[in-house]
């Protein structure tokens, strides 16, 4: 499909078309994949942010909500557990928390690796190179940094900034240079966001050549500025248009890892999850942040209304990957470099 053929598809789905497009890219899952969905645990460890994005419950401004940083102590413990329900990869992931020490990071991810055979993803936001160069020596494996979209201006007013060149993309391509895997994604149905945007968005995914592709759709958030411009949302189902979009993804990096994102599953409680796997998703990060902390991590609206992670959880999570004819993996799911289609 060529991008006004793209174009066109998003704005006028068709069941008929659409069908034709999840069923393509679990074909291509199939196939690149396999039926093994990688399981990774969220701690998330500080809901402080310095950021002010418009779109964010996280936001400075937001004098609503609680603050929390986790301890050392409170982060492994939190990593042993998700190790001990069978998660390999651990992802660390906070606002953007200028207190949160390079040295911090570093001992966590030393403690966590010397201890537990997992891989960590960090999760923290924008931080200068020689952070995250220290963070790859200590052992981190994976970096996730939502570029959120590719369209600057759309950026920069969803963010209030006024960058020049879209740095979280020149960072992107830098964490590679140091040797991590590298994830990354936008949100879908933001206010002002179009959908000539989004396909710009799937272009630039591909170009970048992620290892891994998170693509959620946005949900409001109360205590946000984000809230009195709804009426400016231009994408008409964004938990429609993120199934597509995941599903376009897939079809066009066979061996990224693409995750059913929790958004997807704070919309649909039932559904959300399975439906993300169903159209080209091989991934699910189900949050193990410990209460009281977890129901302060409120991004979005809904986000939070989940009971901490326990043996119930993980075992509905695991019958519902049976059912949809699935198996948990047996690895630590790092991204298949292969060239497509295989030989
Ligand atoms: N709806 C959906 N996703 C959101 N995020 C932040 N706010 C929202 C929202 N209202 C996502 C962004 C960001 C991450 C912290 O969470 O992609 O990178």
């Amino acid at each position: 499909m060529n991008r006004d053929e793209i174009i066109k598809v998003l704005k006028n789905p068709n069941a008929e078309k659409t069908k034709e497009i999840f069923s393509l890219a679990d074909a291509v899952r199939k196939k690149s994949v396999g039926d093994e969905v990688h399981l990774r645990a969220i701690i998330e460890i500080s809901n402080y942010c310095k950021e002010s994005c418009l779109y964010c419950g996280l936001n400075k401004n937001n004098k609503n909500l609680k603050r929390y940083r986790l301890s050392e102590e409170e982060i492994f413990s939190t990593a042993l557990k998700a190790f001990n329900f069978g998660f390999q990869t651990i992802v660390i992931q906070s606002g953007e928390d200028p207190l949160i020490k390079t040295e911090f990071i570093e001992n966590v991810v030393k403690r966590i690796k010397d201890n537990l055979d997992v891989a960590i993803t960090l999760s923290l936001g924008e931080r200068n190179l020689d952070d995250y160069k220290r963070w790859k020596d200590a052992g981190s494996d994976r970096i996730l940094l939502k570029f959120e979209t590719s369209d600057l201006y759309l950026y920069n007013q969803l963010r209030g900034k006024n960058e020049k060149v879209h740095k979280r993309v020149e960072m992107l391509k830098e964490l590679r240079t140091i040797g991590y895997e590298i994830g990354s994604g936008i949100m879908v149905g933001t206010p002002f966001q179009s959908y000539e945007s989004l396909v710009d968005d799937l272009f630039l995914m591909k170009e970048l050549d992620l290892d891994m592709i998170a693509i959620g759709p946005y949900i409001p958030h109360k205590d946000t500025p984000l809230n009195d411009k709804l009426n400016s949302i231009v994408v008409k189902d964004p938990e429609a248009t993120t199934l597509i979009l995941v599903a376009l993804s897939r079809i066009l990096n066979p061996f990224a890892n693409i995750p059913s994102t929790t958004a997807l599953s704070v919309i649909d409680p039932k559904e959300g999850r399975i439906n993300g796997l169903k159209c080209g998703a091989n991934v699910i990060m189900p949050d193990l942040t410990p209460e009281p902390y977890k129901s302060l991590y409120e991004i979005y609206d809904g986000k939070t209304s989940s009971p901490e992670w326990n043996e119930i959880s993980q075992e509905n999570l695991l019958r519902s990957l049976k059912m949809a004819g699935r198996i948990p993996s047996s690895s630590k799911g790092s991204r298949i470099k292969k060239i497509y289609p295989l030989q």
